[in-house]
């Protein structure tokens, strides 16, 4: 085995852990390239807590340490920055100027600024930048975009993306509610925004209408009262510690439209305050056929209807796109591939797609090949993001260039100015 990569985990909360259960997939799965050295997060009982847990996955405890400045003295070449979106920028900014390879949670900054000051440190810097963008990774998302390159529904003229639900529940946490930490539209959107541009290339405009449905949010677990939304089941501890009933200060429902530079257009719709029936939908029409896609990490199987043919929703699919193959990661993690869908409970779909964040950080490493998702296309997500947000307070089209050069931030500008950018 070549020499492995000193690893830390910098912010030992629910993604934290999930990333080291995801680190521990990886190494099972035969790509034993990390070391974790370092587990970082001012909250010490979450460091150790992770720390705790990784010495049953790999049979040493990494050093449970404060801030940056302890991870030095650990030599490490590698951090996975998996804070809270407020401190994305402050710790990737200083551990690309430590020369450390950086790979950051989405959203790549909390605002557009921010991700422009990450990027201009990576390019500044010899050290990698990898943004963790989990849903594209979905080896169903995968297929997706293989049939699209193909040309199977002919040229995508229209997507739909609709996600309605949650009605007055906290999403998580509270920080997920609140403008200055980064809003649900935000935190979920900016998965959606790297979707659609991995799917259907650059977003060009955006024009959106957003609202505040339910400035209370209810947390059902606070006390120990019954289960919250809680994903891979590593946040009850922490839920429980949270108010039963808080002020939400980000918008939650977003109204768009947006248009593609290759032409398609898209309608989107993600309201988290939705009531009544929830509603998921993922759907491209193109010039020969459309396709639906199921939830992204869900395993579910795409449906495609070409003109003049039955529905495909079986392995049938496949036989439309024979070169198409998973990456040796992936492959690896699955055990196959060409999928067209699976089954595992969601605890183990999750920390696949983070082993193959993983992988595809230490290849990047070691020179096999680019990141997947570099500063740029983890800013544009976060701009496609804001882009909604910015139209729905100044009621009018936004590009995603002028978002880009931060040309249109009158929402952003109070976040910036509390963070002091
Ligand atoms: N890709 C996904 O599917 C997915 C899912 C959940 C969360 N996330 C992302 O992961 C990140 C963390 O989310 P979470 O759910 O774990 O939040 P969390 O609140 O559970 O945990 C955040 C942790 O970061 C720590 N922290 C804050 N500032 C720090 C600093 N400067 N240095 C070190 N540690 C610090 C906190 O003490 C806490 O332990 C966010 O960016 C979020 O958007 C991604």
């Amino acid at each position: 085995m070549s020499k492995q990569i000193r690893l830390a985990i910098v912010g030992c909360g629910g993604m934290g852990h999930r990333h080291l259960y995801g680190l521990a997939e990886l190494h099972r799965a035969g790509w034993e390239r990390f070391e974790l050295v370092g587990a970082c997060d001012p909250v010490r009982d979450n460091a150790e807590s992770l720390a705790d847990q990784a010495a049953t996955h790999f049979g040493a405890s990494p050093t449970v340490v404060e801030n940056l400045d302890g991870l030095a003295a650990l030599n490490v070449e590698a951090v996975d920055v998996t804070t809270t979106p407020r401190y994305h920028h402050t710790v990737a900014v200083e551990t690309l100027g430590r020369g450390w390879h950086t790979m950051v949670e989405k959203p790549m900054g909390l605002t557009v600024r921010a991700c422009n000051l990450i990027a201009c440190a990576a390019e500044g810097s010899d050290a990698i930048l990898s943004v963790a963008e989990n849903y594209r990774r979905d080896p169903i998302n995968r297929l997706a975009k293989a049939l699209l390159d193909a040309g199977v529904i002919g040229t995508p003229r229209f997507l739909i993306h609709h996600a309605i639900g949650g009605g007055d529940r906290m999403l998580i946490s509270v920080w997920r509610h609140q403008k200055d930490q980064s809003g649900v539209l935000l935190d979920v959107g900016v998965h959606h925004s790297d979707m659609m541009e991995y799917l259907l290339g650059d977003i060009e405009t955006v024009y959106a209408k957003t609202r505040l449905h339910e400035p209370i949010r209810k947390n059902p677990a606070a006390g120990g009262g019954e289960a919250g939304s809680n994903p891979g089941g590593v946040y009850g501890r922490w839920q429980v510690e949270m108010p039963a009933e808080f002020e939400a200060t980000a918008e939650d429902a977003a109204y768009a439209t947006l248009t593609f530079k290759n032409g398609a257009v898209g309608q989107y719709i993600e309201d988290h305050a939705g009531r009544g029936q929830g509603v998921w939908s993922r759907q491209i029409y193109g010039s020969e056929g459309s396709m639906s896609l199921p939830g992204d990490r869900s395993g579910g199987n795409i449906i495609l209807n070409i003109d003049g043919e039955s529905p495909i929703d079986d392995e049938k699919i496949l036989e439309y796109v024979p070169d198409f193959r998973l990456d040796a990661v992936t492959s690896d993690l699955w055990g196959e591939d060409r999928l067209w869908r699976y089954e595992f409970p969601f605890p183990e779909i999750d920390r696949k797609i983070i082993a193959i964040e993983y992988g595809d950080f230490a290849q990047a490493i070691a020179g096999e090949h680019p990141v997947e998702v570099d500063a740029a296309q983890g800013t544009r997500s976060v701009a496609v993001s804001y882009g909604m947000l910015e139209s729905g307070e100044i009621g009018r089209i936004v590009t995603i260039d002028d978002m880009l050069a931060e040309q249109v931030d009158d929402y952003q500008s109070e976040i910036n100015e509390s963070l002091g950018i």
